[in-house]
């Protein structure tokens, strides 16, 4: 069975793959295919600057996982509706399974990785609380709770529920990232 199809903009007729699509819009509509070509973006991940062509289709996970190997974000239902994918872009959690690269050009972005490197006392808490079996989605977990204390360093219990309200877990850790989240918030005031 076909789970991905790509629609014609001109005359809405599917082909199988890109190639496919941009044969078809130069001999069937005369045109350039410049809107299906790779483009230049250029993105700051963790402080680090990167400049790669990327297709129109890439997904910023594809190029944040597949291309430049920050392999801390998960694919899990690539649907929007896990979390296991979310990186911070411009301080807000997103979900790069539904966030086409070439939109993400001149953006700010920061990973589980970059999180991990500054030492943050989520890891701390993270360990500390157990909040992991299978660890597949902590990432996710950890990457939306940094965004959630970068806006909010004191959340009350209902805000951190509703924080993580997006983010899955098949082996049903959710009591423990509750109790890591609101330690971590406890620990950063006080320091
Ligand atoms: S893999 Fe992106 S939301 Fe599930
Ligand atoms: S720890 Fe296994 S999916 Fe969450």
């Amino acid at each position: 069975m076909k789970q991905v199809q790509y629609t014609c903009p001109y005359c809405g007729m599917n082909e199988d793959d890109t190639e496919g699509l941009k044969k078809h819009v130069v001999s069937q509509h005369g045109t350039d295919p410049l809107p299906l070509s790779p483009r230049a973006i250029r993105l700051t991940i963790n402080q680090q600057n990167y400049e790669l062509k990327v297709e129109p289709e890439w997904t910023l996970y594809q190029v944040i996982h597949d291309k430049l190997g920050f392999i801390g974000a998960k694919m899990f239902c690539d649907r929007g509706t896990c979390g296991s994918c979310t990186v911070i872009m411009e301080g807000r959690p997103i979900l790069s399974c539904m966030t086409l690269a070439i939109e993400c050009d001149g953006k700010t972005i920061e990973t589980v990785e970059g999180i991990g490197e500054k030492d943050h006392p989520l890891i701390e808490k993270y360990v500390e609380h157990h909040a992991m079996q299978c660890g597949y989605c902590t990432p996710g977990f950890v990457v939306t709770a940094k965004a959630l204390l970068d806006r909010n360093p004191d959340p009350s219990e209902a805000e951190v529920k509703e924080a993580l309200a997006g983010n899955l877990c098949r082996c049903g850790t959710y009591p423990q990232h509750i109790k890591a989240v609101m330690e971590t918030a406890e620990k950063m005031k006080a320091e």
